[in-house]
């Protein structure tokens, strides 16, 4: 893909593991009528894997663009119920999701497997949304700068700067994911700031400097102005509230 551009912001609808092919592409189709032709945001969806298909269809022609929830760091072979990269772009994704907390904290996902699977989907052409975030404990123990830093540094450290130019990183607080606790404008604002540090420190600066940095928590079409009015946050990344093509589409409005 081409690069990021910094505006539009970016509004990427994580649907977790929820509804069939059948209401996806139902779900795709509506959000394509709210969303119109020329959405002022830049959009994507990501639904589960046995959906891609469908809502590719349902999505042919528009500008909303599809991705994934997951993806397996090696290209084939004897990885019994994985995915790749390379089916994932034959689907039509243009984008994946790499690092999810649910997969981090769910799913016992390393720092350096979320390196390896950064690196497949770049391989494959895709743009890897690399979630980051603190947990509740970590916020409290004040230790957000350096669990950020850390994520920041495993995933992107050596990466070179043509490919980085492709990923979107999501700070996504654990605590506030799913919980209707969302982050204030000030502590994402203030979170985006030592990402954007830490990937001065790991890419070039220039390079590091053209990543969209999106938040993602309980993201709502209540919250999503207040969000986005800081200067730092370049898009958001939405569960609950993408799994309804009204509540989507008014952020992708306000977005
Ligand atoms: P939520 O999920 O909007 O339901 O909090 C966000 C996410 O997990 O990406």
């Amino acid at each position: 893909m081409s690069d990021w551009p910094r505006r539009p912001r970016l509004v990427v609808g994580n649907w977790k593991m929820n509804k069939t092919p059948t209401e996806c592409a139902a779900l795709a189709a509506a959000i394509r009528r709210e969303v119109g032709d020329a959405p002022r945001a830049r959009v994507a969806v990501c639904p589960p894997f046995p959906a891609l298909t469908a809502v590719r269809t349902a999505l042919d022609g528009s500008p909303i663009l599809l991705g994934a929830q997951n993806l397996h760091p090696e290209a084939a072979g004897a990885f019994t119920g994985e995915v790749s990269g390379a089916m994932l772009s034959s689907c039509g994704c243009v984008l994946v999701l790499v690092g999810h907390s649910e997969r981090r904290h769910g799913m016992g996902e390393s720092d350096a497997l979320v390196a390896r699977k950064l690196r497949a989907a770049l391989r494959e052409r895709l743009s890897p949304v690399v979630c980051v975030g603190e947990t509740l404990d970590e916020r409290e123990r004040d230790l957000t700068r350096e669990v950020l830093t850390r994520q920041i540094a495993a995933a992107f450290g050596g990466l070179a700067r043509e490919p980085a130019r492709q990923c979107v990183i999501a700070y996504e607080p654990v605590w506030a994911i799913g919980t209707g606790r969302v982050a204030t404008r000030d502590q994402a604002a203030e979170a985006h700031r030592v990402i954007r540090e830490a990937l001065g420190g790991s890419l070039s600066g220039e390079s590091g400097g053209q990543i969209p940095v999106l938040y993602g928590g309980s993201v709502t079409p209540q919250n999503i102005g207040d969000l986005v009015s800081a200067e730092e946050v370049d898009g958001v990344l939405v569960g609950g509230a993408s799994l309804e093509a009204a509540s989507f589409s008014r952020i992708v409005a306000a977005a």
